[in-house]
């Protein structure tokens, strides 16, 4: 049976509970605590890391188009008394957002999952949220990774296998960020699960 990609991460996030990720910690040590900034965290699962930055003083919207993942959130915000907008949003949508909204933008892992084409656009309208001068926080999958080339080949450096991954290089990235300064781009592996996973990671400015 093929799933969708909305199917998969609905069962996913039924099931999983996790800590923090490291890279929500380089947007701490880069810019300190909140001070009511804000962020906007786009496909943000269960939310870890809203979490993480809404504890830390940050004014945080988080959004995905995962209900249990969106639900988990709503449920540990309740528990905890945060103070955080949570929303049910496909990433490949217009955001219902002003221009420049967003004093940070956070996406970890949720960015590749898109055609070229959509990609594009995706990175066009976190350029469209961010205020001048706002900074953008993204890790994607890359072409190191262990799933690479498995499955059915969907497009340049994608496959569904399973879901439908589109694997980023460190020239994928850069051309994506053409309207942003970029201030850091990095390749990076980790082993999970017995397998390696390959990130490309970027902040940039607009
Ligand atoms: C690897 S998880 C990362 C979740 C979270 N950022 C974290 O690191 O814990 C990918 C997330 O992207 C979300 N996602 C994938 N495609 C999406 C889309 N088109 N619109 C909104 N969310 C999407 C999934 O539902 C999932 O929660």
């Amino acid at each position: 049976m093929v799933r969708t990609n909305k199917q998969v991460w609905r069962k996913k996030w039924n099931d999983r509970r996790e800590p923090v990720n490291a890279f929500a910690r380089t947007v701490l040590r880069r810019l300190g605590d909140g001070r009511g900034r804000t962020l906007l965290d786009v496909g943000c699962g269960i939310g870890r890391d809203s979490v993480f930055f809404a504890t830390n003083g940050y004014r945080v919207t988080a959004t995905d188009f995962s209900e249990s993942g969106i639900a988990a959130l709503e449920a540990g915000k309740q528990r905890r008394g945060l103070n955080m907008r949570t929303m049910l949003h496909d990433t490949s949508k217009r955001f219902p957002f002003p221009d420049g909204s967003f004093d940070i933008i956070y996406a970890h892992l949720s960015l590749h999952y898109f055609d070229d084409r959509s990609t594009r656009k995706v990175f066009a309208e976190m350029h469209r949220l961010l205020r001048k001068g706002g900074m953008f926080f993204v890790k994607c999958k890359s072409t190191d990774d262990a799933y690479y080339g498995k499955g059915d080949r969907v497009g340049p450096d994608t496959f569904r296998h399973g879901h439908v991954r589109h694997f980023f290089t460190k020239n994928y990235m850069t051309s994506v960020l053409q309207d942003f300064d970029i201030l850091s781009l990095r390749r990076s592996s980790s082993f999970f699960h017995g397998k390696t996973s390959g990130f490309v990671a970027a902040i940039a400015k607009k």
